[in-house]
């Protein structure tokens, strides 16, 4: 029984048809009284109490296969009901169309931009092939850096000088240099990394930068837009946690964790039962940085920060395998449907 129903399942997916009329004899053929399905379902009377209920289940399948290739038939012929003959019958029923969705890595980054866009920030955006300048030397990373490697960098034509952008911070860069402050913008985009690719690492995926230009910035400023972030992204009892940390941009410079929005900062498997998770890199401005994009340090000061949007969606929706973002497999997707 299941060779045969099998070899039906593979007809009928392959099953094409141009007309209703094809579609009618297709249905006549397997679900018709006279038809494969009722003959089959007659000889089951033979079989033995354990063959007849698997045989039931394969005949189910069958029917099952046999309606929703009729149905995709339909929509194909453009006539949800062969009964409607001519296109300008208002009463037909429209053309069936597969209903799209958002990817979660766009739901997420406009959630996140609309956050800092009530917050008063500017969003702004940067070429993904960078220059060395504007990704690494104004960065203050210094020549050795292994960053500029080959093995972390993707470089442009084997020049040394031309690279794609390991990291949105390049442009803060573009920012500061074309405009005087207050300057209060954020810069989503792209990124890449020389990685392998694994669940947990990939060779591109998405930063949001952000950067507050103006006199009298302080890291208090920064500690305050960052908890508001969070609390507006998470919900209203999340907690952050400021470590040291170093980046050659900044200065002081600090990585931030969020109390775990599993467990409420309880502990548990997924933080590691610390209660917190990291979120994002971040600090003030290092004087050097605001020197080489001719703003004096003297007068000025300013905070900057990185945010991972993958890193963002993952805790939002729990996705375990970073490679799911680029698949582009429907049945990730249209999970996605109604979050947006
Ligand atoms: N560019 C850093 C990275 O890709 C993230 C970052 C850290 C950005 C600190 C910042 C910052 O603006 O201040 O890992």
């Amino acid at each position: 029984m299941k060779d045969i129903v099998n070899q039906h399942l593979a007809d009928i997916e392959a099953f094409l048809a141009e007309t209703p009329e094809e579609i009618e004899a297709f249905r006549i053929k397997y679900i018709g009284k006279k038809g494969l399905m009722p003959a089959l379902f007659t000889k089951m009377k033979d079989l033995d109490a354990e063959q007849r209920k698997e045989a039931g289940q394969l005949l189910n399948q069958l029917k099952n296969a046999v309606n929703d290739r009729i149905e995709i038939l339909k929509s194909q012929t453009n006539s949800s009901s062969i009964n409607f003959q001519t296109e300008d019958d208002l009463s037909r029923p429209a053309n069936f169309a597969f209903e799209g969705s958002r990817h979660p890595l766009s739901i997420v980054r406009k959630k996140m931009i609309d956050i800092f866009a009530r917050m008063g920030f500017t969003v702004e955006e940067g070429p993904e092939i960078e220059d060395d300048w504007h990704n690494f030397s104004a960065l203050n990373f210094p020549p050795e850096h292994p960053a500029r490697d080959m093995q972390d960098t993707f470089f442009v034509d084997k020049d040394p000088d031309i690279a794609l952008r390991t990291h949105t911070s390049s442009v803060q860069i573009r920012k500061m240099e074309n405009s005087t402050p207050p300057i209060r913008s954020i810069f989503p985009g792209r990124v890449y990394r020389n990685e392998a690719i694994s669940a947990r690492a990939h060779c591109f995926f998405h930063q949001i930068e952000g950067l507050y230009v103006d006199k009298n910035v302080s890291f208090a400023d920064l500690k305050q837009t960052l908890l508001h972030f969070s609390r507006e992204m998470f919900d209203a009892e999340t907690g952050i946690r400021l470590r040291p940390s170093y980046f050659p941009f900044t200065e002081p410079s600090a990585e931030m964790d969020i109390s775990c929005n599993l467990c409420g900062g309880k502990g548990c498997g997924f933080c590691k039962y610390t209660g917190w998770v990291e979120i994002l890199g971040c600090g003030m401005v290092d004087p050097n940085v605001l020197k080489n994009c001719d703003i004096d340090p003297g007068v000025y000061s300013g905070f900057a920060f990185g945010i991972g949007v993958e890193r963002i969606t993952n805790l939002i929706y729990s996705v375990k395998d970073l490679r799911m973002f680029s698949e582009n497999d429907l049945r990730f997707l249209n999970q996605f449907k109604a979050a947006h």
